[in-house]
């Protein structure tokens, strides 16, 4: 009997230092999640559209710094094909009426010795498409970061560096399969995004690809696992990840550096551009930076 318990002891023990992360003792980040419309990184770097321009550049201003405060409103405004910008343009051409303009997400990641643990949490939003453009998946959750500061500009903007005027069902899109892209990406150099993707239809696979000069949907192999859930309204998705670099386009993330990273929601079943973003946003392992407010501090547990 004695020996039994020791054993069952045993086992217990070894599953909980396997177990997944304890997320009621890690701090939340409250980030919000909006509706962008057309506003690719042309849009969003061409002084006569957006006055921020000068600040962007000359002094660094993050996209965070200023718009943390305002991303609901520019959401609301742009979904409902209001016209945005210093030059008053119409970010969305098809207006989708009802859709929410952002979502308040509760953003949390963790490590330990070996992986990375990332979880997201919002209530959905009320479900207005008329038609469900990509039927198979409720909800899709993407998540990009660079290598630690290896993509130009992403320590201000967060994922806008893929972003451009000309992919797919944007305004001056020309080719109907172009995809994401950065430019002049290079795999060796560690210039790409590593892009890992949590898609909610039944038999559905999790993503592990990258962005170069072009978006790859495979070829990495440091995720471990993507998981999502509907409670109530409300979603939670987490991943969780090695933080070795290990496939094709996988950053390895370690201790010292920073990394930019930006993640999006597309949620009602929709697909391509029609989809919530976040602003840009930085995480390090064990790093306080208090003085640094788009930063996440991701602490060992
Ligand atoms: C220095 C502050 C500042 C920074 C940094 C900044 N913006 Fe703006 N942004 C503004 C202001 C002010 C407006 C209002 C229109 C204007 O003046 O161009 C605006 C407008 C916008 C709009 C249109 C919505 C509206 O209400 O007009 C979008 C979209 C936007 N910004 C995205 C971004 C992104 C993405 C970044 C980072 C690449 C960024 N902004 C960086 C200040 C900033």
């Amino acid at each position: 009997m004695k020996r039994i318990s020791l054993l069952l002891t045993g086992l217990l023990l070894a599953g909980a230092a396997f177990a997944a992360p304890d997320w009621s003792k890690v701090p939340a980040r409250k980030m919000t999640l909006f509706y962008p419309g057309q506003a690719g990184l042309e849009w969003v770097m061409n002084k006569p559209d957006h006055s921020a321009v000068p600040d962007i550049v000359d002094k660094k201003r993050s996209c965070a710094k200023c718009h943390e405060g305002d991303a609901g409103e520019i959401g609301d405004k742009i979904v409902a094909g209001k016209p945005v910008g210093s030059s008053k343009t119409v970010l969305e051409n098809e207006p989708q009426n009802g859709k929410a303009g952002y979502i308040p997400v509760s953003f949390q990641a963790v490590h330990d010795d070996k992986k990375i643990y990332f979880r997201f949490e919002w209530e959905a939003p009320k479900s207005v498409a008329a038609k469900k453009v990509d039927p198979k998946n409720e909800i899709k959750l993407a998540m990009m970061f660079d290598g630690g500061g290896t993509v130009e500009g992403a320590e201000l903007n967060g994922c806008w560096g893929t972003c451009h005027m000309d992919l797919r069902t944007m305004k001056n899109a020309k080719d109907d399969k172009k995809t994401k892209y950065i430019k002049g990406a290079d795999l060796a150099s560690g210039k790409f995004m590593d892009l890992i993707q949590f898609k909610s239809g039944k038999g559905e696979k999790p993503v592990d690809g990258y962005v170069d000069g072009e978006r790859h949907m495979e070829g990495g192999k440091s995720l471990v696992k993507a998981e999502g859930k509907k409670e109530g309204g409300k979603w939670i998705v987490s991943f969780e990840r090695m933080l070795a670099g290990v496939g094709k386009g996988d950053h390895g993330i370690v201790e010292g550096k920073l990394y930019n990273f930006g993640f999006a929601i597309h949620d009602d079943y929709a697909n391509a551009r029609h989809h919530y973003v976040s602003l840009g946003y930085i995480f390090g392992l064990d790093k306080p930076m208090a003085d640094v407010k788009n930063y996440i501090n991701v602490v060992k547990q």
